[in-house]
């Protein structure tokens, strides 16, 4: 039988997941799940690299667990698990550690990023932040990575980490790609056209999976528009783009072009094109809250897919990890 490609991808349990992470990452997971050999986690180690509130982990990594089963992740198809359950990682992470240069990770634009403006003294872990997700993938040597758009640097590290491994000691990790299913990486906008919908800022601009369908409303009809379109085929703004693009997300190519239509000719209407896309939202969300909030109240079946999905993880992180070692003449018997 060939082998399937092996496929990883993680989000970290820093609050509610919304539809960046639904569009950037679990709908491809949806997809990749039937085809590839997946291995999908709750990225808890790299939360910690902000700090979060240690009473409130449990609780954020059980609901990341539960937004993924109900958003139609399969444990009988993926290998579901949270990472730490998986100390292998920390291993590897560790052997990587040495290979990689102070200098290139504080250029990684996400690094740069996270500690513009902060005072405070910035932790090594966030430094070193992508060389754990270099750990994440190359311990089971996947090759894909579904993401969005902003972990592209990310995964320009993985792959210099593991050239530089099999370099140095001997082949052993594939080079992982950022994978989009449709060959772009995607960057879902927020609802205030500042940048793009986001766990923890800009509440009121993001979408989450967890919202209800008032909020939705809400969320949707304080988004900004501008006069609308004065002379046929005008470009659109920023803000008309954003909400253009979330509608191809949400919303049936047909209802699209209605609305294209309707801009090419100046007979648009932004409040119903906003009332369409709200419609759309709801109907993707609203079964997942309800899925999510139900599973959610049963933390023993969510700890039971904990526990499989460790045990399975658990096989392919170990012989990369003893390889690893070998190569690099941790080897003492
Ligand atoms: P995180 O938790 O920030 O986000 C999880 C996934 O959602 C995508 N995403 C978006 N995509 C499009 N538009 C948006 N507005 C948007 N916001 C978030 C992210 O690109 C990501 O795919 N470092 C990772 C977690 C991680 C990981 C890994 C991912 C740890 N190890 C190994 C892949 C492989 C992160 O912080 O994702």
């Amino acid at each position: 039988m060939q082998q399937r490609e092996i496929v990883v991808s993680g989000i970290r349990p820093t609050g509610f997941l919304h539809l960046g992470n639904y569009f950037g990452a679990i709908r491809q997971y949806l997809h990749m799940q039937e085809s590839y050999e997946c291995y999908f986690f709750v990225a808890d180690y790299h939360a910690l690299t902000t700090h979060q509130d240690p009473k409130l982990l449990r609780t954020q990594v059980y609901r990341v667990l539960a937004e993924y089963l109900a958003c139609g992740l399969d444990p009988e198809k993926a290998t579901i698990y949270v990472q730490s359950d998986l100390p292998e990682k920390a291993e590897l992470y560790l052997l990587l550690n040495m290979l990689a240069y102070k200098g290139e990770l504080e250029k990684v634009p996400t690094f740069k990023e996270k500690i513009r403006g902060r005072h405070e003294s910035i932790n090594a872990g966030l430094l070193t932040y992508p060389v754990l997700m270099a750990a994440d993938i190359l311990i089971h040597r996947a090759i894909k990575v579904p993401v969005g758009k902003d972990q592209e640097p990310h995964l320009e590290m993985a792959r210099n980490l593991a050239s530089r491994f099999n370099q140095k000691f001997g082949f052993l990790f594939p080079e992982p790609m950022a994978f989009s299913e449709t060959g772009e990486l995607l960057k879902v906008p927020s609802l205030d056209g500042k940048g793009k919908m986001s766990k923890s800022e800009n509440e009121m601009a993001t979408i989450y999976l967890a919202d209800s369908d008032e909020l939705i409303r809400k969320k949707i009809a304080r988004a900004k528009t501008d006069a609308g379109p004065s002379t046929p085929h005008s470009p659109k703004s920023p803000e008309i783009e954003n909400l253009f693009l979330l509608l191809k997300l949400v919303s049936s190519p047909e209802t699209v072009a209605h609305f294209e239509e309707a801009y090419d000719r100046c007979t648009i209407r932004y409040g119903e094109l906003k009332q369409q896309l709200a419609n759309d939202m709801i109907r993707l969300v609203a079964p997942i809250r309800q899925r999510a909030a139900d599973l959610q109240n049963d933390v023993e079946y969510l700890k039971k897919i904990r526990k499989v999905g460790a045990e399975k993880a658990r096989d392919s992180a170990q012989t990369t990890l003893q390889r690893a070692r070998e190569l690099m003449g941790i080897a003492y018997d």
